[in-house]
This record gives C-alpha cells, structure tokens and sequence, in this order.
C-alpha cells in the first residue's frame, strides 16, 4: 500500500501565520504539524509516501524529510499547482500509486489513541481486499465536516459534505483507505459547488457499489482540530500535556522508525546527536540508550 499527504491548501483561516508558511509546517507543540500524519502512515506500515503541496511549499517539504530514507522510507513530492479539492490527490498521485492500494491522510490531521495502531492495520487489511474504508468520530460541530450517518447496525446510509443540517455528530477524520479503483472513481468526479472535486463524493461512489466501510472512533480517540488558531494552541497544549505525563512522545516519527525497525539504534542516536540541544534530541538520545 502506497501514502499520500496532501499537504496542500492557502491555509486562509490560519491568516497571518501562513502567509508565508505552509500551516503544515506550523508547530503543534514540539514538531511540525506534518509530523503527525506522517506517523499515521508509518503505524500503518506504509513506507513509500507522496507529499502533495503547493509550488511555493513543496521546496520546504523537500528540506525536511529530503528522500525519506534517514526514516527508512521513501518520500516523493508532487506538487499541486491550484488546490483543485481533496480528491486530486488520486489524479496527481495517479503515478506513483501504479497498481497499489492507497491511503490518504490529510497533512493536518492530528491523531491519538491506544487503539490507533490496530483500526490502521485493520483499515488497510480491508482496503487490500478490496473497498474502502473510512473513520466516523463524533464531534460538537459536525457542520463544518463531511458527515456520515448509519443505522443500527453500522450500515452507512448517507455522506454530506459540510451539510447544512447534519445527519447525524460523526464527521469523517481525513484519514481515507482505498482499493485502487479510486484512480478511476477520482477522474470522474465532477467539481462541486464550491469548485472543488471532494473526497466525500469518492465515498459516495463507494457507498452505491456497496464496497465503504466505516470504522467508528470512540471514546479514547483523539482527534484534534487545527483548523484555527485556538484549535492549533489547545492541541499543542494537548501533546504537552501527554508527553509531560508519560514521558512518551506524540509521533517522533524518528522513535516510530526505530520501533518499526526500518532503522537501526546507530541512526536514531545519529538523529538525536544532532538535535541533541532540544528535549527532542534528548529524547531520542534516551531511546537508543532503552536496550542497553
Ligand atoms: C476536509 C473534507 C471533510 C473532512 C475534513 C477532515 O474538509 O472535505 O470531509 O471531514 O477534511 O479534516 P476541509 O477541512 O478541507 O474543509
């Protein structure tokens, strides 16, 4: 299974502080924003990625994370030159994707919980075997998200898009997985209202073909608003208080590499040497110390 971040977008509700920076570049805390999308797609196990961002961003991207491979992964970037709506990715990534299924993750979507790891291997599972798979996650503010309703027995009767009058208080997370079908299904759709070729009408396409699934997230799952500056300052706040506590840190996607042993304890000491005047350096510093 191949990853895309899109990493795209004007980021105008962020205004000023994305004039001249991308918002996934933006702190959450500790890291870049970026950060925590990409240990989506690497608890998922998914170690080739497409990074989607604009022709000013896209450079940026390319200075942080280079090919990918100090991660052990292989990180490609395409750029988007107008942000043409979510399902664009599957048209630009239409490449790289080949004849591989495909999660999308958007890049600024924050996730967190204990169970995470295992409705990613589970989503993926699925998608492999043919389908879709996406997430419901109760909010207070369906309106501004696409909104999926289901009956009783978790059967999906209808998707909106940012509806007017919600169907029901599960938005759908930017967190998508698809069988490779949905290059085709994305080259078809037909722009919306608002200009734009959305991800909610890909679904849809599945819900009628009878191949969407949706994994509901509780209680116990985190998923956390950036989409506005109080919403940006609450999750670092978020991801402070966590790793205060625990002493474990929210998608160090350095640890998240070592643990998946795509790298060795010499490379993250490497990684942790260098950044070794931050508590992050430290912290991975201490991890390569762990089995000693
Ligand atoms: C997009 C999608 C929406 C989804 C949301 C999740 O909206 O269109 O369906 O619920 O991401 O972050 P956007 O935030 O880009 O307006």
């Amino acid at each position: 299974m191949k990853g895309i971040i899109l990493a795209g977008g004007r980021g105008t509700r962020l205004y000023p502080n994305t004039i001249a920076v991308s918002k996934q570049l933006l702190p959450i805390y500790d890291k870049p924003l970026i950060y925590y999308p990409l240990s989506v797609l690497m608890l998922a196990n998914i170690r080739e990625i497409l990074i989607i961002s604009t022709p000013e961003d896209t450079p940026n991207y390319e200075r942080l994370f280079k090919d990918g491979s100090r991660l052990g992964l292989k990180i490609d970037y395409k750029v988007q030159e107008k942000p043409r709506g979510l399902a664009d990715a599957f048209i630009l990534g239409a490449d790289f994707i080949g004849n591989d299924s495909v999660c999308l993750v958007l890049g600024d979507n924050v996730f967190y919980g204990q169970s995470f790891s295992f409705f990613l291997s589970d989503a993926r599972k699925k998608a492999e075997e043919g389908g879709a798979v996406i997430f419901g996650y109760p909010v207070a503010n369906p309106k501004e998200f696409g909104v999926v309703e289901f009956d009783e027995n978790n059967k999906v009767i209808s998707l909106e898009e940012k509806p007017e009058n919600p169907k029901s208080n599960y938005a759908v997370p930017g967190l998508y997985f698809y069988d490779n079908e949905v290059v085709k299904i994305a080259e078809e759709i037909k722009p919306s209202p608002r200009g734009e070729i959305e991800i909610t009408d890909i679904n849809r396409t599945y819900l009628e073909r009878d191949m969407l699934n949706v994994t509901l997230m509780g209680r116990g799952m985190a998923w956390l608003d950036t989409g506005s500056p109080r919403g940006m300052l609450k999750a670092s706040e978020f991801v402070q208080t966590v790793q205060d506590m625990q002493g474990y840190y929210i998608s160090c996607i350095e640890e998240i590499a070592w643990r998946m042993k795509y790298i060795s304890t010499e490379s993250l000491r490497a990684i942790g040497e260098e950044l070794k005047m931050t508590d992050y350096g430290k912290y991975l510093i201490s991890l390569s110390e762990e089995n000693k």
